[in-house]
């Protein structure tokens, strides 16, 4: 049987075996072809071997970081020598701007603005350092290490590392300390007003804050990224999305203090794919909807996802008093251990000194689908679904769902949603049981054969990270 015959049969199945009630169910097969394409990358860019390079014969325009003066003993001030490399590599086509591997390169919080000429490839292979004291931070740069803006088809690859020296940072943030005062630190690395962006290979460790942000970008490909802090660095994000579309997140490894993956507002067909996430606060979409502002997301998918050890697994949270809404959001073949709040919706989000009141707006949250969770809870909740009462969660829909807590005991929670729609769920929350499963059986069995028939090549992520 082919997919689109399945998803309609299926789609068709639900809204029968649930009657009327809940015929808005066919969200379903929405649900179930929700993907987000990940375009064919631009192989000339990216199959390049580095090795192979000599200017000659390779008709391309090496730029290396060395020949402008950089010293790469790690103490000396790189960053002028880097920012003419740059403007050496952006001004010409087909550039490799080369950071050489065995060296520690000292570079400054600098921009590196676009656009650049075409076919531009950033080969880091060395490290790359941030100065460690935030008392000498230039203060013009107060969010930001490395920013990366207004490129297109540019290809950032190599085996090297940006290292933002983080320590003093974090033991400076208020999060540590509460006599601290709370103000922003920078981003490692930000690729801001960029489209057709390849970011693969590289380590991104001890940031000041969060690791790589993609901000206002369209088609961003993420791959073999890795992202290493201490479990307990303040507000490290592993990966950030605001205002971006069309990202492929795939075969990432974050082990950060904060979420491993995050995802804002006005962001929108986002994939991941085979992502291992611990320690970190687990993958989540939002914040959302703080000091009463409008929210949108759509079309968010992850598929294949190890989380060892984290403070929540899939989590959606949104402030009180927020509007909009997310809406299309499937997490499937998800293996959990030792997670506090595995699978949590919680629109009562409040992350400040002060009590959030309870308000009549919120972002809505509809149409998220949670498929084949299993593993193991640190908290008695497993399942949280603390949604608002004036704007309840709706079709949320559940199936092959078994967390357990260590001791075996384990619950669920559910506040104000509706439309729910599920299969094999343990343990089962309240917003469940209310409903007639009549038929589930059924509904159940297609929903297994389903994704057998398309089950794909799924491999195992431990093995592969
Ligand atoms: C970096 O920039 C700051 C502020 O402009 C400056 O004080 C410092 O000397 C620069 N270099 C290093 C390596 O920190
Ligand atoms: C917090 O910072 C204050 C002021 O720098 C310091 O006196 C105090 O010992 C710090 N507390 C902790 C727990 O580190
Ligand atoms: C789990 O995380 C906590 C807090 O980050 C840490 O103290 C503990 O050692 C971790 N346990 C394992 C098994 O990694
Ligand atoms: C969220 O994104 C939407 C659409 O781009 C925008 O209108 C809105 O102002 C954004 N909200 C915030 C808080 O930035
Ligand atoms: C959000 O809206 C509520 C209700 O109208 C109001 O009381 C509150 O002050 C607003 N908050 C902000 C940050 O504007
Ligand atoms: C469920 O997810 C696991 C990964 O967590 C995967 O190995 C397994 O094949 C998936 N099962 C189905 C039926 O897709
Ligand atoms: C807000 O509403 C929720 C759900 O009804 C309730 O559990 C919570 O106590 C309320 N919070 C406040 C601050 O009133
Ligand atoms: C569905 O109903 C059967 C009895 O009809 C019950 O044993 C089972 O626990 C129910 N399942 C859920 C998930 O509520």
């Amino acid at each position: 049987m082919n997919k689109p015959f399945i998803v309609s049969l299926l789609a068709m199945l639900i809204v029968t075996s649930y009657g009327a009630e809940y015929r808005e169910l066919d969200i379903l097969g929405d649900l179930e072809n929700l993907d987000v394409p990940q375009d064919d990358i631009n192989e000339d860019m990216t199959i390049f071997d580095f090795s192979c390079l000599t200017s000659q014969n390779s008709g391309k325009n090496l730029v290396n970081v060395d020949s402008f003066g950089a010293v790469g003993d790690g103490v000396s001030d790189d960053t002028q020598a880097f920012t003419s490399a740059w403007k050496m590599a952006c001004s010409a086509p087909r550039s490799v701007l080369l950071v050489p591997q065995g060296r520690h390169y000292l570079v400054n919080a600098t921009k590196f603005n676009g656009p650049c000429q075409e076919k531009l490839i950033i080969q880091i292979d060395g490290t790359i350092v941030a100065p460690d004291d935030p008392t000498q931070w230039n203060p013009r740069f107060q969010r930001v290490w490395l920013e990366f803006s207004k490129l297109q088809g540019v290809v950032f690859q190599g085996n090297g590392v940006i290292d933002g020296s983080g320590a003093k940072w974090w033991a400076a943030s208020c999060k540590k300390n509460k006599t601290n005062p709370c103000i922003g630190a920078p981003t490692a690395v930000t690729i801001d007003s960029s489209s057709g962006v390849y970011v693969r290979g590289l380590t991104i460790r001890n940031s000041q804050q969060m690791h790589l942000s993609i901000a206002r970008s369209n088609t961003v490909h993420i791959s073999r990224v890795m992202v290493t802090s201490p479990g307990d660095s303040p507000n490290t994000d592993g990966i950030h999305i605001t205002a971006s579309t069309n990202v492929v997140i795939q075969d990432c490894k974050i082990s950060t203090g904060d979420d491993c993956v995050s995802i804002v507002n006005a962001s929108a067909r986002i994939k991941m794919k085979k992502i291992y996430c611990g320690p970190g606060h687990g993958i989540s979409i939002g914040s959302l909807g703080k000091g009463n502002s409008t929210a949108m997301v759509t079309a968010i998918v992850l598929d294949t996802a190890v989380l060892k050890n984290t403070t929540n697994g899939l989590r959606i949270k949104t402030w009180q008093g927020g509007n909009g809404y997310v809406k299309g959001v499937r997490f499937e073949n998800v293996e959990m251990e030792n997670v506090a709040n595995p699978i949590i919706i919680d629109q009562f989000y409040c992350d400040s000194p002060s009590t959030c009141q309870n308000q009549t707006s919120a972002v809505h949250i509809t149409e998220v689908m949670y498929r084949n969770i299993t593993g193991t809870t640190k908290s008695a909740k497993a399942i949280k679904f603390a949604c608002s009462d004036a704007v309840p969660c709706s079709h949320i829909v559940l199936n092959n769902v078994n967390l357990e807590g260590n001791d075996g005991k384990v619950e669920a929670y559910c506040n104000s949603a509706e439309g729910f729609g599920y299969g094999v769920v343990h343990p089962s929350a309240d917003c469940l049981d209310s409903h007639d499963n009549k038929s589930l059986d059924q509904t159940d069995k297609y929903l297994a054969e389903e994704t057998v028939m398309l089950g794909d090549e799924t491999e195992n992520v431990h093995d592969e990270l």
